[in-house]
Parts: structure tokens; C-alpha cells; sequence
């Protein structure tokens, strides 16, 4: 933690959740709690609870959760310390300075000053564009009927004709040569010296989702080469890590992302009211960039160029969504070249009803597939039916295949019995269950609970919601016996808590936690039902021994595991076998 832990919950007890969400989420009181509808999935009917009891959120619909920091830190997409710093501007609590290494305050002054090289060059190409010499500049961005509304807030602007105009504008404002030409915008050679990189271009500031410009993006007016010149690689430029248009996409709340190719795509699909569209940058699109999209939404819509090489960049791009866990759909552009074009030509309308109409991703796949056999011919019709069975080899949840199997035999009038036996023979061959190894996001990897770990959640909500219960539960559980590593904190801060103070608050055991994926995991630890909720006193007395128990079991397996290699683990495994004797002789007696 970057701020002392009482600074941090002094911050969050400042910040009342019900107070601060409602800025964002319209909020209705029922019973004890506040519903409304999830800002961080698309719903109907609110399955997003706020507690002012508990100071934290809950969506029953998405699982996200936690306190007042993971709802800014989700919502402005702010790290722990920047949604911390946040709230206290909003509360009126001064924070002391971080005391950062030296190293790392060097290369943050570094980064500072490139993006402040950015900045100025941005302003100096937006002046330029407005201005008689960049009149050719304005007249190609008309023409391509762009309104002065879009070219303002893409911040669009106009390299000049002499090659070192931006040179000796950013020298005026007093930045070395070394900057410049570190963060990309010009060369040095013997006979020009330093000299501009964009000439006579119109130009694409590129911006981070913090409205920073990192890079640019220069289009030659007319036909020319190369057609884009774009920022190269630099320490606050990174290809990889970026969309185009995201600073504005993120905040477009549709339930969906339009992913396109090109800058000119994102620019017209905004002006068009499609504010959810975005691009990769003059690279194709990245795996991290599929897992970035994957922290706003989980529906991924492509408008991919409609010739050969946009149809081979959706293919490509189809499997990166998948691999990110996002679903992904491919819209029909033709009879256009591309999403700028569809839309001068017959506006947004239609182009909302082809997004109402975009294909699954694996039918397009599968379309495509098909375009390379001829099914007149049955040895190339089987092979064409054995490629489709290898492809649903990679559906590795069986629910899933089983649908795709019924949905591909429906749609290509092949017996659902045959594609089943052929992917069946498929797998057997090659070793189904999961045909390719897909790299695992951290998320995902994270989200894995250890065993028995449901019950540890269920006994911290319990504790939660009766926290009278804790001298009981004390006498056989200790926070040793929480096996999963994030429930195991809980418990200690809980404890600890406990007994200093007779009772324990969730919401500050959520701030331990600054990684959102921990911090909804905590949350969903103090919101864990039970399958069946017990009626009656003896009901509920039975689920909540079967819980000590439960959990107490699993320690006591882990404990006997660890014996080879943990001293304590003996001890641990006695004690253990001792309390639950004592459980089965004595279960616990709940008051009414
Ligand atoms: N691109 C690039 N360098 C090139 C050509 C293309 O970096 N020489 C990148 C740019 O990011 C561009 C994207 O690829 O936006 C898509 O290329 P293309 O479809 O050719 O350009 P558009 O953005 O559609 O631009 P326009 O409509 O002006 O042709
Ligand atoms: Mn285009």
C-alpha cells in the first residue's frame, strides 16, 4: 500500500458508498439495500446492490464487487492509488507525499516530459490545420465530411509542407532535441539535421484512456506512400497496449465495442453515434489488447475491412477475442469497403440494423472455410465436414460444443449424428478435451478458488452479517484453517479485528486488496448465499455445523498434505482431528 492504511480507511469511511455510486448509477432503496441497474454489464432489471451497512457493491447478474475504491478504480478505470487520491480530493482529506524510489520517480519525470512533448506537438498540429497554410488540410478532412464538431474532439490536426517547423516550434518551448527525437517526431541526418518526421499530413493524435497523446497517426491527403506514417515504439507508446479511440469508447456504456481497422473507421463511426468504436494502431490487432477489452465489455462486434485482407485480420482477430473470453461477431459490410464508407453511403441506421444482424464469429469462420472447398465434390464435401469437426474440437466446454454441433449440422444439412461421430473421432485422434492450450489471462488463473474454498465464503459472510456468532466460531476455526490464500487474509484482518474491537468491517478489509480481480473476489466472499436459504432455526443450526465442519475437513486434509514439509502440520492435523470429534459430539446450538 502506497498510503498508510489509516489514511486509506479514513478516505473510505469519508466516502460514503451510497453517496459516491449514486453519482454514477441512479440508486432505489429496498429493505436495507440499494439496487439499481450494473454499470459494468448490460441488464434489464437492477441486479446491482449497494450496501450502506456493509459499505460495499455487489452484482448478482456479473459478480463485480467491492468497496468504495473497486467501484471508482472499475468504473474510472483508476489503480488503487489513483481512485484513493481521487476520493480524497472529493472528501477533503490531504495526503501526505509518496515516498516513491528514486528510480522510478526518474522515469515517471522522463515519461512526463515526452507526453508534454506530445502535448505541444498535438496543439502545434491542431493550430496549424485551423490556420491558411493547413487550408489543404481542412479541405481534405471535409471532403471526407468530417464535421469541425469531430475534428475538435479528435483533436485532428495538419503537419506543414518545411521540414522542421514542428523543430523549431518545440525547441521555442524549451525542449531538448534529445526528447523530440526520443518520443518520435523527428529524425536527425548529416545534411538536414534535425529534421520533422510528419510533413504535410493530416494528422491522428493517438490518446490513452486518459485523453494523453502518445503517439500520432499521419494520413497523406490523396494517394501517396506510405498512406499512414505513425509514432514509432516509445516509452509511453505502446502499440500493443492501446486502442484507438478507447478514451472515448470506454465510457459509451452500449454493452458492446465495435472494433475496426483504421482510424478513418473510428472517426466516422463516432460522428455517426457509434461512440463504442475503436482500432488498433497501425498494427494488427494484439492478444492485450483483446484482454483490455475484455476489462469493458464481453461483446466484441468487428467491422473488419470486407476484402481478403480484412476478411484474414478478422479471422485473426476473432481468435484473439476468444482467447481473451470475449464473444465476438462479424458485421457484413458489403457491398462497402469498409465502416466509413457503409456509413456515407447509407447512413446509421443501417448500419445498426447489420450490427442487429452480425454473424457468430464461428459461422463466419466455418463461411469462410467453406469458400475453400467445392461441396459438388464429395471427397472435398468431407474434408470440408472434417474441418469443421476439427474447429469444434476447440470449443472445450462440452455444453458449448454440443450446441455448435447441433447449430453447424442444422445450418450445413449435415446429420447431427454424423458431425458429432466425426468430431468424436477427431478428438480421439488428437486428444479433445482441450485441443489448443489457450494462454490463460492472470484473471482468469486468479479466479480459481481452492477447494472447499465456497464454504470458507460462506462462513465470512455469515460472520459478516452476525458477527455475535464470533466467539462461537473462534473456538474451532482459526484463520490458519482458510486454505484459499485471499479468504485466509480475510479471516486474519477479521480476527484481528474481532478481537480488538468486538466486531469487524468489511469495506476496510476490501482496501487491503489493490488488484480489481482480489478485490472482487473479497467482495463476493461477503456475498456468498447459501443454495437454499434454512427456514427453520434446526435448518439453519445444521447448514452452519455442516460449514464448520466442512472447512475444518479441508484444513485438516491440507494439514495431513503438509506434513512432510511443515512442522506446525502435525500439530495442525491433531488439533484439528480433536475439534472435529468435538463437533460431532457436540454440534453447535445457534440462539433463535
Ligand atoms: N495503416 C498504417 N500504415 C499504412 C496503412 C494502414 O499504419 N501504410 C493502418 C492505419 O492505422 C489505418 C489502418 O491501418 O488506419 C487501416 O488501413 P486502411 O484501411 O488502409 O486505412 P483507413 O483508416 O481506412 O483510412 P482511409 O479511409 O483514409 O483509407
Ligand atoms: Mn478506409
Amino acid at each position: 500500500m502506497y498510503y498508510p492504511e489509516e489514511i486509506v480507511e479514513e478516505v473510505r469511511q469519508k466516502s460514503d458508498i451510497v453517496d459516491v455510486i449514486s453519482g454514477y448509477v441512479r440508486l432505489q432503496k429496498k429493505g436495507s439495500t440499494y439496487f439499481g441497474l450494473c454499470p459494468f454489464h448490460n441488464e434489464k432489471t437492477p441486479s446491482f446492490s449497494v450496501s450502506p451497512n456493509k459499505q460495499m457493491y455487489y452484482c448478482f447478474g456479473c459478480g463485480a464487487g467491492g468497496n468504495v475504491f473497486s467501484f471508482v478504480m472499475n468504473y474510472e478505470n483508476f489503480t488503487f492509488r489513483e481512485a484513493v487520491k481521487h476520493l480524497a480530493d472529493r472528501a477533503g482529506v490531504a495526503l501526505p507525499e509518496i515516498n516513491d524510489s528514486k528510480e522510478y520517480k526518474e522515469k515517471e519525470t522522463h515519461r512526463q516530459k515526452l507526453l508534454a512533448v506530445n502535448k505541444e506537438a498535438a496543439k502545434f498540429f491542431y493550430y496549424q490545420l485551423r490556420s491558411p497554410q493547413g487550408q489543404v488540410g481542412l479541405n481534405y478532412l471535409k471532403k471526407r465530411e468530417l464535421t469541425d464538431e469531430t475534428m475538435q474532439k479528435f483533436g485532428l490536426g495538419y503537419s506543414l509542407k518545411t521540414s522542421d517547423s514542428l523543430v523549431k516550434y518545440l525547441r521555442s518551448k524549451g525542449y531538448d532535441d534529445s526528447l523530440i527525437k526520443e518520443v518520435g517526431l523527428a529524425n536527425f541526418n548529416e545534411k538536414m539535421g534535425l529534421h520533422d518526421i510528419f510533413w504535410n499530413r493530416v494528422m491522428f493524435p493517438i490518446q490513452d484512456i486518459n485523453h494523453r497523446v502518445i503517439g500520432f497517426g499521419g494520413r497523406v491527403m490523396g494517394d501517396g506512400n506510405p498512406k499512414y506514417l505513425n509514432s514509432p515504439e516509445t516509452p509511453i507508446f505502446d502499440k500493443r497496449r492501446n486502442l484507438f479511440g478507447l478514451n472515448f469508447a470506454r465510457t459509451a456504456r452500449t454493452g458492446n465495442f465495435i472494433l475496426c481497422e483504421g482510424y478513418m473507421d473510428v472517426i466516422s463511426m463516432h460522428q455517426a453515434g457509434f461512440t463504442q468504436a475503436v482500432a488498433s494502431l497501425g498494427t494488427a490487432f494484439t492478444a492485450e489488447q483483446a484482454v483490455l477489452l475484455k476489462r469493458y465489455t464481453d461483446s466484441v462486434l468487428l467491422a473488419y475491412d470486407s476484402d481478403g485482407a480484412g476478411t484474414k485480420a478478422a479471422l485473426r482477430a476473432i481468435g484473439m477475442l476468444r482467447e481473451a473470453g470475449l464473444s465476438g461477431k462479424v458485421i457484413n459490410m458489403k457491398p462497402c469497403k469498409d465502416p466509413d464508407e457503409f456509413i456515407k453511403t447509407y447512413g446509421a441506421d443501417a448500419f445498426k440494423e447489420r450490427m442487429d444482424n452480425a454473424e457468430n464469429s464461428f459461422f463466419f469462420e466455418i463461411r469462410i472455410l467453406e469458400g475453400q472447398y467445392n461441396l459438388n465434390d464429395p471427397e472435398d464435401k468431407t474434408r470440408f465436414h472434417r474441418s469443421i469437426a476439427e474447429k469444434l474440437c476447440e470449443f472445450e466446454e462440452e455444453v458449448e460444443r454440443e450446441n455448435y454441433i447441433q447449430a453447424v449440422a442444422d445450418k450445413y444439412h449435415i446429420g447431427f449424428d454424423n458431425l458429432r461421430k466425426l468430431v468424436v473421432s477427431y478428438a480421439s485422434k488428437t486428444g479433445l478435451a482441450k485441443p489448443v492450450e489457450r494462454p490463460k489471462s492472470s484473471v482468469q488463473a486468479k479466479e480459481k478458488e481452492a477447494a472447499g474454498a465456497r464454504q470458507q465464503r460462506l462462513l465470512i459472510t455469515w460472520l459478516s452479517e452476525e458477527p455475535e456468532l464470533f466467539p462461537t466460531v473462534k473456538k474451532y476455526v482459526t484463520p490458519e484453517d482458510f486454505t484459499d490464500p485471499i479468504y485466509k487474509v480475510i479471516a486474519e484482518k477479521a480476527y484481528e479485528s474481532f478481537e480488538k474491537t468486538g466486531g469487524f468491517n468489511p469495506a476496510s478489509i476490501v482496501s487491503f486488496f489493490e488488484d480489481e480481480e482480489e478485490q472482487r473476489r473479497v467482495a463476493a466472499a461477503f456475498n456468498t448465499g447459501l443454495a437454499q436459504n434454512p427456514e427453520t432455526l434446526q435448518d439453519r443450526q445444521k447448514a452452519f455445523n455442516e460449514i464448520i465442519v466442512g472447512i475444518k475437513e479441508e484444513s485438516n486434509l491440507k494439514a495431513s498434505a503438509d506434513m512432510g514439509s511443515d512442522m506446525t502440520a502435525l500439530q495442525r492435523f491433531m488439533d484439528g482431528k480433536k475439534a472435529l470429534e468435538e463437533l460431532k459430539r457436540h454440534p453447535i446450538v445457534l440462539q433463535q
